[in-house]
């Protein structure tokens, strides 16, 4: 069974709406924990538009699973990662510019300024993962440039209406998740996730973590967080 990060970018997202202090992505965090995540991820954004750094700070304190960063390759950023030690760095696009046709990061179009990232990183002991589409060529340079896992963008595959597309775009994730395993990296995936799609993406062969937000936050707010994040993890067991 693949680990389970939740993402609490929303709760961070529905806080900023008043500029004030609740709800809390501390608190999230911790109930979430709780619940059995076997990793907390949050997106510490150039433009700040959820997660703070102050948030970043607190949750490296009391969070005792995975902590998970996501961040740009901007340099500033990078500092920040580098400072506060989270137990996994994932490199996402935040500009356009940075994004392959279908939204993960296109190391092949950038691939210095990615290779440079990825050391700073490495240098410091950090885990590395890539947030790329399903796209052999973007793996193998991932691979190349030292990362130790890839982390598939699934929103194509969640995105799709006829099951002819969702097959295809599922194939594909296989098939990129194939040659991450044989690649030597670990397979991640995330992004458009729910209680519904996820089950045949948590069967992927060698799948080790998957990272979702918007639709445990969104259930969250009817049944609960420590419930939606059970009800999650109950969607993950491999028969
Ligand atoms: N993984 C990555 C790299 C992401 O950027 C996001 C969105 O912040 C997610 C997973 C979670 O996506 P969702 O909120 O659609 O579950």
């Amino acid at each position: 069974m693949p680990r389970l990060g939740v993402n609490i970018d929303h709760v961070a997202t529905l806080r900023q709406a008043r500029g004030g202090k609740e709800p809390d992505p501390v608190w999230a965090a911790a109930l979430a924990e709780l619940a059995g995540a076997d990793g907390i991820t949050i997106h510490l954004r150039e433009d700040r538009r959820h997660i703070q750094d102050r948030d970043l700070r607190l949750l490296r304190e009391t969070v005792n699973v995975r902590l998970n960063l996501e961040l740009s390759i901007d340099p500033a950023i990078i500092a920040i990662a580098l400072e506060t030690r989270p137990d996994q760095v994932t490199f996402v696009p935040e500009r356009r510019a940075e994004l392959t046709t279908e939204g993960g990061l296109d190391v092949l179009g950038h691939r210095d300024r990615v290779a440079e990232a990825v050391k700073r990183c490495l240098d410091a002991g950090l885990e590395v993962s890539l947030f790329i589409d399903p796209d052999p060529a973007q793996v193998e340079l991932s691979a190349a440039l030292g990362a130790q896992a890839v982390e598939l963008h699934t929103g194509r595959y969640a995105d799709a209406v006829a099951e002819l597309d969702q097959t295809r775009e599922l194939n594909a994730l296989i098939e990129a998740g194939r040659i991450t395993v044989a690649s030597g990296l670990k397979l991640h995936a995330g992004h458009g996730l729910n209680y519904q799609n996820v089950g045949p993406i948590a069967q992927v062969a060698g799948m080790t973590e998957l990272n979702i937000g918007h639709s445990i936050i969104s259930r969250a707010v009817f049944v609960g967080l420590e419930r939606a994040v059970r009800e999650m993890k109950d969607c993950l067991i491999t028969r």
